[in-house]
């Protein structure tokens, strides 16, 4: 069978995953896990291309993880498109697609925690308590259940992949994270499956979100302090018309540590509310 007709193959079971994975194996492949949420948009398509680039083997998930939800969050509501994710994902050229149901990964009886002290109560984690805990339990199942050689996530979530470095780093899992670039639309907007959340009038005013972190990222750069640069940007982000701003920070690009000064790799990060979205974006700061 030649490439082109040959189409993505999904599986809804651990048992068919790995024998899948096995057989891959048997011939020297080497694999890339990508984990998705679904509602598949350009950002996880630069995922695939760039997994595809560094492995023989693409396996996707899709999985709506209900431990990374709170209480009052938007589990029920967040999209669900699976023929057109397949589709999506068919196109791009991946191999092997794994779609479980929540009875699959968290059957009954199922008693086991992670908790990401430190750098997973900071940040998302402070305003989302105990969602890093469910990202850090859903990512480590779906290592252990693939078990590949590499696995990539968007920088778009960017305390989520420092996160989950912590995690692999802590529990020693056989696995290189690679972190992909975020892909913006034109004005700036950072792609993400909860834009469709916005309406038709708060769609041109979400970029101001990115717009206000680059230049505060300029400012600190030039050596303007941290505490006015990211102050400004918390009234740039409430005059274009978010209703709220749940943080506007400087971190240390790796350890996510209140940035000590401008010669360390830093990195703003924040999160803000406009109507039914609440947009998470973060930039590098650039090299004085
Ligand atoms: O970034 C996401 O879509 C999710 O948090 C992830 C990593 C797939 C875990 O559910």
């Amino acid at each position: 069978m030649t490439p082109a007709n040959v189409s993505l193959v999904a599986v809804r079971d651990v048992e068919n995953l790995r024998r899948r994975i096995k057989g891959w194996r048997r011939e020297g492949l080497t694999v890339a896990l990508v984990p998705t949420m679904g509602a598949l948009h350009k950002g996880h398509v630069t995922l695939m291309e760039r997994a595809k680039k560094m492995a023989d083997r693409v396996v996707a998930t899709i999985f709506v993880n209900p431990k990374q939800f709170g209480p009052n969050e938007d589990l029920a509501a967040y999209p669900r498109r699976e023929n057109e994710d397949y589709e999506m994902l068919n196109a791009a050229g991946v191999h092997l697609l794994f779609a479980p149901d929540v009875a699959a990964m968290y059957p009954a009886n199922f008693a086991t925690s992670i908790q990401i002290a430190g750098i997973g109560e900071q940040l998302d984690g402070a305003h989302r308590p105990g969602h890093f805990n469910g990202v850090a339990m859903v990512v480590t199942k779906l290592l252990l259940q693939a078990l590949p050689d590499i696995a990539l996530f968007g920088e778009k979530d960017y305390q989520q992949l420092a996160v989950i470095r912590r995690l692999v780093a802590d529990l020693n899992i056989p696995v290189d994270i690679i972190g992909v670039e975020t892909v913006r639309e034109a004005d700036g907007l950072a792609l993400s499956s909860r834009n469709v959340y916005l309406s038709a009038e708060e769609r041109p005013k979400a970029p101001a979100l990115n717009a206000a972190l680059n230049a505060a990222a300029k400012a600190i750069a030039k050596g303007e302090s941290i505490a006015a640069a990211t102050a400004a940007a918390r009234e740039q982000i409430l005059a274009a018309g978010f209703a709220k701003v749940d943080y506007v920070e400087a971190r240390h690009a790796e350890t996510l540590a209140p940035l000590g000064s401008n010669a360390e790799p830093g990195r703003v990060l924040a999160a803000a509310h406009m109507g039914r979205a609440r947009l998470i974006d973060n930039v590098a700061i650039p090299k004085a």
